[in-house]
């Protein structure tokens, strides 16, 4: 996803740069090429020869020190992100009052000047971050366009309770792919839903599907990172929440109906990725049911249906709205997908054999057709959900630039 790209990461002297470790893997897994510039104190947690080893480049050192061979007006020049982290007090002080006394803030400020994205990841005491001047700081460098990930709340190395642990490295990455691809769905609001619906039995029993909830989560977890603001409706699933998003969680189709109307109208798309249950038991038993009582003839599970949530929403003043749907099929897919794109009078829909083992539930690579409105059909290679998810969003994109911008 960042094939190529040259990333330039600065270090400073917090005990979050065990993070940076992995966050400097993570990007060269991406195809990045990264660029490490250590300050004088971030030497004294970690050697250079760390980030030489996992940036597979020299590491840009304070001049005076090291030679370093890098000229690096022409580098900060080159990197498509600046990302520090972690950015300590001291880091946030200096560049909010133009301080620059070794070769990272000399950079940064350089930076800042030619107005390339510059990314800080905060970390610090509690206390050090709430004080007036670290606040102060930060908003300074916010309403200079600096963009800001974390810090979150939690444990500190300190053993303090609170704000100020450096984001973890897979967030921090995500910030980088939004910066570089661009946020081209900022100010736009998102509603997704995934995962299965659970539907009840007695307190033990459900019935459910096979859904892993993976493709909404990337959904939303990347539509965040191009900029939108997104709700993610989910049923039970086992997948961590995608950072900067809402998460609200349902069991039942009808909840997940409930919180789909009642969100719908504030949201300018929709994409319903959630695989519903058509189907729930008739009657839900508040005491476990024997299975001697289960086995009796006339006591058979007896079923009935749940509401068509997206059809349902299709019925509703549109306006400028974009409704996606997904299509779970085992065979004749296209012609399956292409009645549920009509049936539900949607903009875009996403077409999934899920017979075949590399695609579907429980894998993390998805090969789907994107049929749209005039029934287009766009096959896509099998590719990582993450990529679906953005061929997925570009096209989401186009759909509302052919829009006047909708009043939610
Ligand atoms: N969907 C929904 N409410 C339901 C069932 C499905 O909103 N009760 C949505 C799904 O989230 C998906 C689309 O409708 O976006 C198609 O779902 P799918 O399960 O493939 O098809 P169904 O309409 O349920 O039809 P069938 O089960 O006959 O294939």
């Amino acid at each position: 996803m960042l094939k190529d790209t040259p990333i330039l990461l600065g270090l400073t002297g917090g005990i979050a740069i065990y993070k940076s470790a992995e966050l400097t893997r993570l990007l060269r897994r991406e195809g990045a090429e990264v660029y490490c510039v250590m300050t004088r104190n971030s030497r004294r947690f970690v050697q250079p020869l760390l980030f030489e080893a996992l940036s597979q480049n020299r590491v840009a050192l304070d001049e005076g020190e090291v030679a370093h061979p890098f000229d690096h007006i022409r580098l900060s020049e080159k990197a498509r992100v600046f990302v520090v982290a972690p950015a300590t007090a001291n880091l946030l002080g200096k560049l909010a009052s133009g301080v620059a006394d070794n070769l990272l803030t000399t950079m940064l400020t350089y930076a800042l000047g030619r107005r390339a994205p510059i990314l800080l990841a905060p970390a610090m005491n509690a206390n050090m971050y709430k004080s007036p001047a670290v606040q102060e700081n930060l908003r300074r460098l916010k309403k200079w366009g600096i963009h800001l990930v974390g810090p979150a709340s939690g444990e500190l190395a300190c053993g303090d309770e609170g704000p100020g642990r450096m984001s973890e490295p897979e967030e921090i990455l995500d910030r980088i792919k939004g910066l570089v691809h661009g946020l081209d769905l900022a100010g736009r609001k998102i509603l997704v839903t995934a995962g299965p619906t659970r539907e009840p039995l007695d307190p033990i029993r459900v019935l459910s599907n096979r859904s892993s909830g993976k493709m909404g989560y990337e959904l939303a977890r990347v539509a965040a990172r191009r900029g939108a603001r997104v709700t993610l409706v989910s049923g039970p699933t086992q997948l961590a929440a995608p950072p900067g998003i809402n998460l609200v969680r349902i069991e039942t189709a009808e909840e997940l109906k409930k919180k789909t109307e009642e969100l719908y109208p504030q949201t300018n798309v929709l994409i319903m990725a959630a695989a519903v249950a058509d189907f729930r038991p008739r009657r839900f038993h508040s005491q476990k049911q024997k299975k001697t009582e289960m086995k009796s003839a006339d006591n058979l599970l007896e079923l009935s249906s749940t509401p068509d949530i997206l059809k349902e929403i299709s019925k509703y003043p549109r306006r400028g709205r974009v409704l996606i749907g997904f299509a779970a099929e085992s065979e004749n897919t296209i012609p399956n997908a292409k009645a549920k794109l009509q049936a539900k009078n949607l903009d875009l829909i996403v077409a999934n054999d899920v017979s075949r083992p590399e695609s579907g539930f429980e894998v993390s690579t998805n090969q789907v057709c994107l049929i749209s409105a005039d029934e287009k059909i766009e096959e896509l290679p099998l590719l990582p959900k993450e990529e679906v998810a953005e061929k997925i969003l570009d096209r989401v994109v186009k759909i509302l630039e052919t829009r006047r911008r909708p009043k939610p």
